[in-house]
């Protein structure tokens, strides 16, 4: 598995500092918050940043920074396996394994909300992180709304393609992962023993107008790859 890299490790500690200050306390300098987690300046400022991104704290020019009035951060979990793996420190890439039309099936067309037999594109793709095979994923998405698709660059992020070229933005998932042991052709692809652990994602997404723009299956390494989830009680 591979480490938290250490900023986000140090974003957690402080956030939890942060959840027991009132707003507007003053925190510590960075020459103190460097000592006390033993880390480098530029792992600080990484944390920082994050921080000042999520709106839990702001800066007064050199006076500090401070615990933000609101402090529930924006929710950035739905990610694209192109952000999860840059935030893991990692290079993401793709190649190309099928992409072609297909007709829904029940299931698939009532996941879309769809009539059954609606054409799909369905994009086969290795998920690579610093060149090593990761992820094997299967997307499916409406031809009606993404019509050329299947023609457009397929080697980069989809949610980018999604909001670039078809104007749609993904605004919420419902994910389900369960354990599951490979079969060999994923095995294959995944550079592993057939049998192999896995971690298999599927995922259903739909767009900030809520209809269902994707559904996905994405089949991880289970020895390179755990999900790492900032959650948070409400109160
Ligand atoms: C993750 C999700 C997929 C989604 C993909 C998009 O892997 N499980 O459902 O399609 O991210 O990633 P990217 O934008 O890098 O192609």
């Amino acid at each position: 598995m591979n480490d938290i890299p250490k900023h986000l490790f140090l974003r957690r500690e402080l956030e939890k500092d942060i959840a027991q200050l009132p707003p507007h306390a003053q925190l510590p300098t960075e020459r103190e918050l460097t000592a006390r987690f033993e880390v480098s300046r530029m792992t600080l400022r990484q944390a920082l940043g994050g921080l000042l991104d999520d709106g839990l704290i702001y800066r007064v020019g050199r006076t500090g920074t401070f615990v933000a009035e609101s402090r529930i951060s924006k929710d950035r979990s739905l990610t694209s396996f192109t952000e999860d793996m840059r935030t893991r420190g990692m290079v993401p890439s793709s190649s190309l394994i099928d992409a072609a039309a297909e007709p829904a099936d029940d299931a698939q067309a009532r996941d879309f909300g769809l009539e059954p037999n609606t054409p799909l594109a369905r994009i086969e793709r290795l998920r690579l992180a610093d060149g090593i095979p990761m992820c094997h994923e299967v997307v499916r998405v409406p031809l009606r709304l993404m019509p050329d698709i299947l023609t457009a660059d397929l080697t980069g992020s989809l949610y980018d393609l999604f909001g670039r070229h078809f104007r749609i933005r993904v605004a919420s998932s419902i994910q389900r992962t369960r354990a599951i042991s490979l079969d060999r052709p994923i095995a294959r692809w995944l550079m592993v023993p057939a049998k192999s652990p896995a971690l298999q994602v599927r995922r259903i997404t739909s767009d900030t107008t809520s209809q269902v723009v994707e559904i996905a299956t994405s089949t991880y390494r289970a020895d390179r790859y755990d999900f790492t989830h900032l959650i948070r009680r409400q109160s």
